[in-house]
């Protein structure tokens, strides 16, 4: 049928054509349901041109009803592939804008704040590790035999009372929280021959509580054992740790250990009041006026302690020492109270990130 809009197929033609074009430039999903509505809407494109069938002629109207629904089978074929094609295009780009990078590394959560302890403790295994140390570590619940019996320490032994500590069970061995970290020397030597040259950074505890005594609190051993160790070998390797760890001055001063001999107490110049004892016109709040801190006990290893680990201490000498890295970390940082280092009050904690 002739109109002055041409025949019915040639407008479905056209209109397939103009549908088809738009449809190719459509690219999101409203642009493609507008798409949808102007071209297979009721009111759409191809409803207008179908409507035109009631005006054609029984003759004419099968052919081109066949001709609109192939156009509109055509049609909804086409809108159907962008709408797939258009899917999987957003859903590649979400992919891709999700992706998961496995090899990008962890973020670290912040829990809390390093004790400042721990950077002292870091700094004396470097120094020690460049003087040719090794580093170990023993248990912290120990035997009455190694923090007591083999150090010389026999159970009647007036010394026990300045070791006073919590014992765990009723054994005639006696289970117990270790006072200091001298028992790591026995199990060192039980462990090893000479030459022995080991530090032992560890936790220890007493029956102690004052501004310069924790019930719990840090010690490193030093254990050295050769053919030849002196007390020169001894002082020279604490008095360059000091000047390495703070730049500060170091005293020996005598005393009495039953596991040393001859043995000493190994002071640090204070550093808060440069060693005059008052700070601000007062008596210093770190070293109490004393211009010194006690940092460590030390010695030569006793002939007695060698032979009850079967060395002969005809032929074997030894240094060994025991210090505090909580007073290092009071002198470095100025702190009065070294209760301080275990209050986890955050104002403190937090200067030390
Ligand atoms: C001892 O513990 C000996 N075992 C050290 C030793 C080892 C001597 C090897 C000879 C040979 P002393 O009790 O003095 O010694 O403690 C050594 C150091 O540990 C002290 O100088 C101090 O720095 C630290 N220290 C001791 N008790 C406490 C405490 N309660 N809180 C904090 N630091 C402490």
């Amino acid at each position: 049928m002739e109109t002055t809009e041409g025949t019915l197929e040639e407008a479905l033609a056209a209109l397939s054509r103009d549908a088809e074009a738009e449809l190719a430039a459509t690219s999101t999903t409203d642009g493609l349901e507008e798409w949808r509505v102007r071209y297979l809407g009721r009111k759409g494109g191809l409803a207008r041109v179908m409507e035109r069938l009631a005006g054609l002629s029984k003759e004419q109207r099968p052919a081109a009803g066949q001709a609109a629904n192939r156009a509109k089978a055509t049609l909804e074929g086409a809108f159907s592939r962008r709408d797939e094609e258009l899917r999987r295009a957003a859903l590649t780009q979400a992919i891709a804008a999700e992706a998961l990078d496995v090899t990008l590394d962890g973020r670290r959560p912040r829990v809390g704040y390093a004790n400042p302890v721990r950077g002292v403790l870091a700094e004396i295994e470097e120094i020690f590790r460049g003087m040719g140390f090794g580093v170990v570590e023993g248990p912290e619940v120990e035997w009455d035999r190694y923090n007591f019996e083999l150090l010389n320490i026999p159970a009647d032994h007036p010394a026990r009372d300045m070791w006073d500590t919590f014992y765990l069970d009723q054994d005639p061995q006696h289970l117990l929280l270790r006072t200091h970290t001298s028992p790591v020397q026995a199990r060192v030597m039980e462990a090893q021959r000479p030459p022995l040259r080991v530090i032992v950074p560890g936790l220890c505890y007493r029956r102690d509580d004052d501004a310069t005594h924790s019930p719990v609190f840090w010690q490193v051993e030093g254990l050295a054992v050769d053919t030849d160790i002196t007390f020169s070998d001894l002082k020279g390797v604490l008095a360059s740790f000091a000047d390495q760890i703070l730049g500060c001055k170091v005293r020996f001063r005598p005393t009495y250990f039953p596991f040393t001999e001859p043995s000493a107490e190994f002071d640090f110049s204070c550093l808060v009041c440069g060693g005059s004892g008052i700070q601000d016109g007062r008596t210093c709040r770190v070293c109490k006026g004393e211009g010194w801190l006690e940092i460590s006990g030390a010695g030569m290893v006793h002939p007695r302690v060698l032979r009850s680990m079967d060395y002969d201490p005809a032929v074997y000498s030894g240094f060994a020492f025991g210090m505090g890295p909580s007073r290092i970390t009071m002198l470095k940082y100025g702190l009065s109270d070294i209760r301080a280092l275990w209050g986890n009050d955050l104002r403190l904690l937090r200067q030390f990130r």
